[in-house]
């Protein structure tokens, strides 16, 4: 998808509040018909726009992909994030028109793989409701391990207990429960392949316990979106389009460029995809990175940013864009 990409015009037909943290909310198109088809893992952009102000956050699709006559997605309400959060839980209500991006799958199943070994904590849950539901309508081999904060946290785990029994093994951090990551670990079969969503403590948990017990790098996925934190407010400079724009406490660079009228590339907005990957003309300040698509030593080079995640502190930063 390039900026704005294909887009999807739905109707919210249902909004169902599952625990004091998240809500569901179901779309269907709202000139009838089926959505575009999707596998396990994909994301859908949806587009918030509240006054002159227009959001665009990215939420997993939950549904299963065996049945596109709706998509269904789950919101982890974030009273500290930029509001989009927010807007889903107290503006979206059954009836609504809204527009959604097409499908895009950034964590999908390696389907070479002999078992799928899937890691969940708090609502990276989502992506595994729709891989579980595509793999579980076929001969796929599957294990849910689920960490929780909370018995009313636990987003979905009874559903998914009852749908799979055994294969789903849920832990409570309120009961002391710990995910025995290194026994799991050792006694999955050759041919393997792990798939993590959750908290980044727990993506990077996983992805350094993973490789140092000798997983190869290429067998472990993760899905690791980083939503736009605010900040400060900063200025930037466009060089190509000769625009200057200020980014506001609640925006993200990105949102600002696009509120200026210019479209960079993005796929995920949440800084692993790389597509809206920008270079740094000039800056005197401190470029805040907060992607997982840069490498260490291009943070460290002051010469490219990811707009969707990151920011800056400073008096100048001129992009090329
Ligand atoms: S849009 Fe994917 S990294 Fe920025």
């Amino acid at each position: 998808m390039s900026a704005g990409g294909s887009k999807i015009d739905v109707t919210v037909t249902d909004v169902v509040t599952v625990n004091e943290l998240v809500k569901r909310f179901h779309f269907e198109p709202t000139d009838g018909g089926l959505l575009p088809t999707f596998s396990g893992g994909a994301h859908v952009v949806v587009e918030m726009r509240h006054e002159d102000e227009t959001r665009l956050n990215p939420y997993s699709l939950m549904s299963s992909p065996l049945d596109t006559r709706d998509y269904t997605i789950s919101v982890r309400r974030d009273d500290a994030g930029r509001g989009g959060s927010l807007f889903m839980h107290n503006r979206v209500k059954p009836g609504m028109r809204m527009v959604i991006s097409h499908p895009v799958n950034l964590f999908s199943l390696d389907l070479r793989a002999k078992k799928h070994l899937m890691i969940a904590g708090g609502i990276g849950i989502t992506p595994f409701m729709a891989q579980t539901a595509q793999l579980a309508a076929g001969p796929g081999n599957f294990e849910l391990h689920y960490a929780c904060r909370t018995g009313p946290l636990s987003t979905y785990a009874e559903e998914l207990k009852s749908r799979y029994g055994h294969r789903v093994h849920h832990y409570r951090n309120d009961l002391g429960q710990d995910l025995p990551l290194e026994t799991v670990l050792a006694t999955q079969p050759l041919g393997t392949h792990i798939y993590v969503c959750g908290p980044s403590g727990m993506i990077d948990w996983v992805r350094k316990t993973a490789l140092d017990a000798g997983w190869p790098e290429e067998t472990i996925h993760f899905e690791h979106f980083a939503a736009p934190q605010p900040g400060k407010p900063f200025d930037v400079t466009l060089a190509v389009s000769d625009i200057k724009l200020r980014v506001g406490e609640h925006q993200s660079l990105l949102q600002a460029i696009e509120a200026a009228g210019v479209e960079p590339p993005y796929l995920c907005r949440g800084g692993v995809c790389g597509q809206c990957e920008t270079d740094v003309i000039s800056h005197d300040g401190k470029l805040l990175h907060n992607d997982h698509w840069l490498s260490e030593e291009e943070h460290q080079s002051g010469k490219k940013i990811m707009p969707c995640v990151s920011r800056f502190e400073g008096k100048t930063l001129v992009l090329e864009r």
